[in-house]
């Protein structure tokens, strides 16, 4: 059986970072990287850290100033990279083939539902793949919306026009029995440009990153419900696990 490892076509990039960014507030930012820096100064995580789809470096950014000389971001685009690359090392590079060695870092992060953009098959892949370059000991930590979350809002659609004049279009459908929103988005850009994509988010709870964690080698050592350090509860927005990998 052959594994598809390809993402959302057309989505991350410009249209993602036009449609994305006047979303994410600074103060966001900030919490998740102070969160991040938090659990990054605990336990067994010294060593090399990897931003894995650093994205444009809103967390490498932060991060580069408070850990200096630890962090590393990879990512698939170049247009996000050529941000990111002013704050910290970042190197154009796909979850699936890593161009690190062996134990490389000691710890490793996933923000922002990143994993959900890949077919299931695909995200046992890249979870080994991440578990090599990640020394024994060291942690990976990945973001997400916990599945109760998008029940929340089965459909919903958006049409406003954004900060730097452009149009932005979204439909957006769960499907329970996937787990998937299934999202359709429409950019109008004021110099006429138009840039669309049809994608998927699949949100994964915490018993399934603990089955997809023991299997690449890590064990699951927390779960919080917030970059404030609150519990997991029905009521979160967000989902954060925290596992170190064996051995
Ligand atoms: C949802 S964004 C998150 C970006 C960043 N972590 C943040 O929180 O702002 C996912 C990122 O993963 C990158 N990406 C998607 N597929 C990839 C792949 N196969 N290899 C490397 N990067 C990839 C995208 O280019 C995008 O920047």
């Amino acid at each position: 059986m052959t594994i598809s490892t390809e993402g959302p076509k057309n989505f991350f990039g410009e249209l993602y970072l036009r449609s994305t960014r006047p979303f994410l507030a600074d103060a966001v930012s900030d919490a998740e990287a102070a969160f991040l820096e938090a659990r990054l100064r605990e336990g067994d995580a010294s060593g090399l850290v990897l931003d894995f789809g650093c994205g444009h470096g809103r967390h490498l950014s932060r991060l580069a100033k408070r850990l200096p000389g630890r962090v590393v971001g990879i990512d698939a685009d170049q247009l996000s990279l050529g941000e990111a690359r002013s704050s910290a090392p970042v190197t154009r590079g796909n979850f699936f083939r890593l161009p690190f060695r062996d134990d490389a870092f000691g710890a490793a992060y996933c923000w922002y539902n990143t994993l959900g953009t890949f077919c299931d098959d695909a995200v046992p892949v890249a979870l080994a793949e991440l578990a090599r370059c990640v020394r024994p000991g060291g942690w990976f930590m990945v973001h997400g919306t916990p599945p109760h979350a998008a029940t929340w809002q089965p459909e919903a659609s958006y049409d406003a026009v954004l900060p730097d004049g452009s149009r932005l279009v979204e439909n957006v459908r769960f499907e329970e029995a996937t787990l998937r929103d299934t999202l359709k988005r429409e950019l109008h850009l004021p110099d006429g440009r138009f840039m669309a994509a049809s994608f998927f988010i699949r949100y994964y709870g915490v018993s399934e990153w603990e089955a997809l964690l023991d299997a690449a080698g890590f064990s699951v050592r927390w779960v919080h419900g917030g970059v404030d350090g609150s519990a997991l509860s029905d009521a979160s927005l967000d989902q954060i696990v925290g596992a170190q990998k064996r051995g």
